[in-house]
């Protein structure tokens, strides 16, 4: 990655520019390049000929703007890697496993399995592509101080694993806060130019945010953080062609905003940016049922998976 152009290659774009666009949220090429003259005047005081030369040489540098044939894109798509998630009921719900490059999103009520997925996630990671895995790192956002490094032993162990290999893959760090929690991120990129990391994971993704920002007078606030964090995941996933795994939480009574119960909290610029969604729910037992609601190329449909002492399977 360390061709990586970023916002001060540009012409005309000095260190005070730089540094208002990436206040405003444009902190990379891609951003800038899709966004409207009008935009960058506002966000950086500059003149109106500035930000259209500004955005042309995003577009060139960041390589947008050109068409490409269906079958170069077909192409593209067979790079997409899948993780298993040791349920193939679950593996098939997505086509073949978790996709790289993509973010999917785990949301349901407590206890529903989204950290115990997390975990079993990180452990397929380290194992061999023939079976499902990527060979490589992982990093866990902790927001709620739920990583167990206990349940990686015992689910390494059942796929015949060692344990100590598999936890030095993983790279743990805990959020104290929201804006912690978007440093981490950040500071995921630096991790990725010493390791191979192909799974990024945050437990959970809105905790925090629905925590500290509470109320109908900063929801705005929150979205427009929310969103900016999520711009760096999804960044984060393209450079590295890693998978995304989030969770969260279903808000159990109705939310002033939100409504409906089993809707996800985060609203709308969740429900856009999140590539896979997946719906958690308890069922008898250790069981619980996944069900898959929106996904640019897979039908709509359920899988039933259990989760037990070696870990999640069918
Ligand atoms: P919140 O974070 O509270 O929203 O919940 P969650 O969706 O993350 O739930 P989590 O993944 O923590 O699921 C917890 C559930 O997993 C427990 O209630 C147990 O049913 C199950 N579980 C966790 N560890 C074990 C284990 O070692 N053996 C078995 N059989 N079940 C386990
Ligand atoms: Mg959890």
């Amino acid at each position: 990655m360390s061709d990586e152009k970023s916002v001060e290659d540009l012409p005309g774009v000095g260190p005070a520019t730089a540094e208002k666009l990436k206040e405003a949220g444009f902190d990379d090429l891609m951003s800038i390049a899709v966004s409207s003259p009008s935009s960058l005047v506002e966000a950086a005081d500059i003149g109106e000929a500035t930000a259209i030369k500004i955005i042309g040489a995003a577009k060139k540098l960041a390589d947008v703007g050109g068409f490409l044939t269906g079958d170069v894109v077909m192409e593209m798509r067979n790079q997409v890697s899948k993780l298993t998630s040791s349920s193939r009921a679950l593996d098939e719900l997505l086509g073949g496993g978790l996709e790289s490059g993509a973010i999917t999103e785990f949301f349901g009520e407590f206890g529903s399995g989204k950290t115990q997925i997390t975990h079993q996630l990180c452990v397929n990671n380290f194992r061999p592509i023939e079976d499902g895995g990527q060979e490589a790192h992982s990093i866990f956002i902790d927001t709620e101080n739920t990583f167990r490094p206990e349940r990686i032993v015992q689910m390494a162990t059942a796929h015949d694993l060692d344990p100590t290999e598999v936890l030095q893959t993983i790279h743990v760090a805990r959020a104290f806060n929201s804006h912690h929690q978007m440093l981490l991120v950040e500071k995921a990129r630096d991790i990725a130019k010493e390791h191979p990391i192909r799974l990024l994971i945050v437990d959970s993704l809105t905790a925090h945010f629905r925590a500290e920002y509470i109320g109908r007078g900063v929801l705005a606030e929150r979205q427009q953080k929310l969103n900016k964090h999520l711009h760096h995941i999804m960044q984060f996933s393209h450079l590295n062609k890693a998978v995304v795994a989030v969770t969260n939480q279903v808000s159990a009574k109705p939310d002033a905003f939100f409504g409906d119960p089993t809707r996800a909290i985060g609203g709308h610029i969740l429900a856009h940016t999140s590539t896979f969604r997946l719906y958690l729910r308890k069922s008898k037992g250790n069981r619980r049922i996944a069900r898959l609601i929106d996904s640019p190329n897979l039908p709509e449909g359920e899988a039933v998976i259990t989760i037990s002492e070696d870990g999640v399977r069918d």
